[in-house]
């Protein structure tokens, strides 16, 4: 199964990804992870990546598609995998679709996770990270069990760079200029498949299990 999650900075694309991941035991790819890791590891693509997204600008589609081609040919990735993230531009979609084609492949679903833009500060304000697994909580939605320590892998929590409020409202910009449209790209294919992502993480949850009938 091959999914895409859409939706604002914080709509919760992260959170649902893991679960659905998990749930159907398929990778979870997380461009934003991916370079946080690079930069983490002072890697070049790190250091390539990190200044476009501290300003809260995506990273240029060249640097990003070499990156998931890349990983969408590993081994792992023989039964589906869910893209979170990925893809956020027109020229990015177009170049997946185009690369599926050519493997006699197609995405199953795109879900797009509608959040209004005033829900999205309160949430980025919260929101702690795991550098070692990824997982992501809240402080107050969803916490974790022990304040600062991660439930999955006991790695520390951290707050992420980009999650300074102007931040916020310059990706929550960038989001509704370049990466909305590709709801109406996905509507086209005729994958698209929309969620009320104000309900709580439990429910999203089960609105997504229904929607992939399994
Ligand atoms: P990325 O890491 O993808 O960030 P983003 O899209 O801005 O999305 P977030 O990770 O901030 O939000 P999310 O939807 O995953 O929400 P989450 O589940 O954490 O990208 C970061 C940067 O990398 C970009 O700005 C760009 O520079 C670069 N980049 C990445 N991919 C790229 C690409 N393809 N092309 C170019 N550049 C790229 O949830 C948010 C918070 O809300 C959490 O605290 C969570 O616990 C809480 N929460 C979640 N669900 C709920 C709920 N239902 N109710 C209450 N709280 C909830
Ligand atoms: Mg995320
Ligand atoms: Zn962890």
């Amino acid at each position: 199964m091959k999914i895409i999650m859409l939706g604002a900075p914080g709509a919760g694309k992260g959170t649902q990804a893991k679960k659905i991941a998990d749930r159907y035991g398929i990778p979870h790819i997380s461009t934003g992870d991916i370079f946080r890791a690079n930069i983490k590891n002072g890697t070049e693509l790190g250091m390539k990546a990190k200044s476009y997204m501290d300003a809260g600008n995506l990273v240029p589609d060249s640097l990003t598609l070499e990156l998931v081609m890349d990983r969408i040919h590993q081994d792992d990735c023989q039964n589906g995998y869910v893209f979170d993230g990925f893809p956020r531009t027109i020229p990015q979609a177009e170049a997946l679709e185009e690369a599926l084609r050519a493997d006699g492949q197609s995405i199953d679903y795109a879900i797009d996770i509608e959040v209004p833009d005033e829900n999205i500060v309160t949430r980025m304000s919260g929101r702690r990270a795991c550098l070692g697994c990824g997982a992501t909580y809240h402080t107050v939605f969803a916490p974790p069990k022990t304040e600062g320590v991660c439930d999955r892998c006991g790695g520390e929590l951290t707050i992420r760079d980009d999650d300074k409020p102007e931040t916020v409202n310059k990706r929550l910009g960038v989001y509704h200029q370049q990466t909305q449209p590709l709801i109406d790209f996905y509507q086209d294919k005729g994958c698209l498949a929309q969620v009320d992502g104000t309900k709580d993480v439990e429910e999203v949850f089960q609105d997504i299990c229904e929607l992939l009938g399994e």
